[in-house]
């Protein structure tokens, strides 16, 4: 169940995104789960959201799942937009811009992109205008409630604006503001955390499978216990070697596991496929023109 964070240092302040309206650029996975995500937090309400996606069956399913207008022609909707939230893909962002553009964005209204490899700079040129621009990356599991998503703000961006964004994505997990300069590191690290976790837990699930368990079982048990050491990492603030050890009896199961672990250089495997997803993040946006197509 998604829930609104508890430990927000935001919660009680004024700056908040209610009686704001959200448009939604790109109705895809991002863009879908993170709208489901502020919906069910009730940060923002339906009728004060909308989408907009550059494919008839897009806007259709998007629409029926969500419960808000999705539209091919957004660019009516743009004026009634106090918060833009840009979900498409890196290479479709001058088009989309130039459809926000072309609708008459308001020049209080923010746009939060999401958008991996596209710089505050890059946003704020191909957008054209002097509205405040926030980059965000988050990461999938916003749908549940559990995100994890950093902020940055650009040019004509402050703290209000700074603020406003950290609630949205406060509404769906975490929210820390970091400096720009991480944001391709993080988008490896977290962005696209989930997809390493997922295929950690799927082969620690196979290997259940091999041990003789049902593969059901095997998932949840896997599931529930990465669930588990994830808490027990963020409310004891202990460093992973140390609960490590905590469970690591001498001449026991534990040892021998670890041990193959490392025997298959876990560690330099992790490091490296980091390591290539921020070098990939770095050259994910389109080439910026020096003014916008007008
Ligand atoms: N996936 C992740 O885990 C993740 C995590 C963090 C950040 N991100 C970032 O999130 C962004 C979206 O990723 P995604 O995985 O959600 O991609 P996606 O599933 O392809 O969704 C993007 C959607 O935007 C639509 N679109 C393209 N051009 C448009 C336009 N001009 N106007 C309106 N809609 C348009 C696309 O339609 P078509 O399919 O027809 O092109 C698609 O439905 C990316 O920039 C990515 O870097 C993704």
């Amino acid at each position: 169940m998604v829930k609104e964070s508890k430990e927000s240092a935001l919660e009680h302040t004024p700056v908040i995104a209610r009686g704001l309206t959200l448009g939604v650029i790109g109705a895809g996975v991002m863009g879908r789960t993170l709208a489901k995500g502020i919906l069910a937090s009730g940060l923002i309400p339906r009728e004060r959201m909308w989408a907009g996606d550059k494919h008839p069956g897009a806007c259709q399913s998007a629409s029926q799942e969500l419960g808000i207008p999705v539209e091919l022609d957004y660019r009516p909707r743009i004026p009634t937009a106090d918060l833009l939230l840009l979900c498409v893909k890196p290479a479709d962002a001058p088009k989309a811009l130039a459809a926000v553009r072309e609708g008459g964005l308001r020049p209080s209204a923010l746009l939060i992109s999401i958008l991996a490899g596209v710089t505050t700079t890059a946003l704020e040129t191909m957008l054209g205008t002097d509205n405040p621009v926030v980059r965000a990356m988050p990461n999938t599991p916003a749908v549940v409630g559990e995100g994890m998503t950093v902020v940055c703000c650009g040019r004509s961006a402050n703290e209000t604006h700074l603020a406003r964004a950290r609630r949205i994505f406060e509404a769906v997990g975490k929210c820390i503001p970091v400096d720009e300069v991480h944001f391709n590191a993080i988008t490896a690290l977290s962005g696209s955390g989930p997809a390493y976790h997922f295929l950690i837990m799927e082969a620690l699930a196979d290997a259940g499978v091999r041990v003789g368990l049902p593969r059901q079982l095997a998932l949840t048990l896997v599931a529930q216990t990465a669930l588990g050491a994830a808490k027990m990492v963020l409310a004891t603030g202990r460093h992973p070697a140390a609960l490590r050890d905590d469970v690591t009896t001498p001449a026991g199961c534990t040892i021998g596991g670890l041990l193959m672990l490392e025997d298959g250089r876990i560690r330099s495997v992790l490091a490296r496929a980091v390591e290539e997803a921020a070098k990939i993040a770095a050259h994910l946006g389109p080439p910026v023109p020096h003014k916008p197509a007008q």
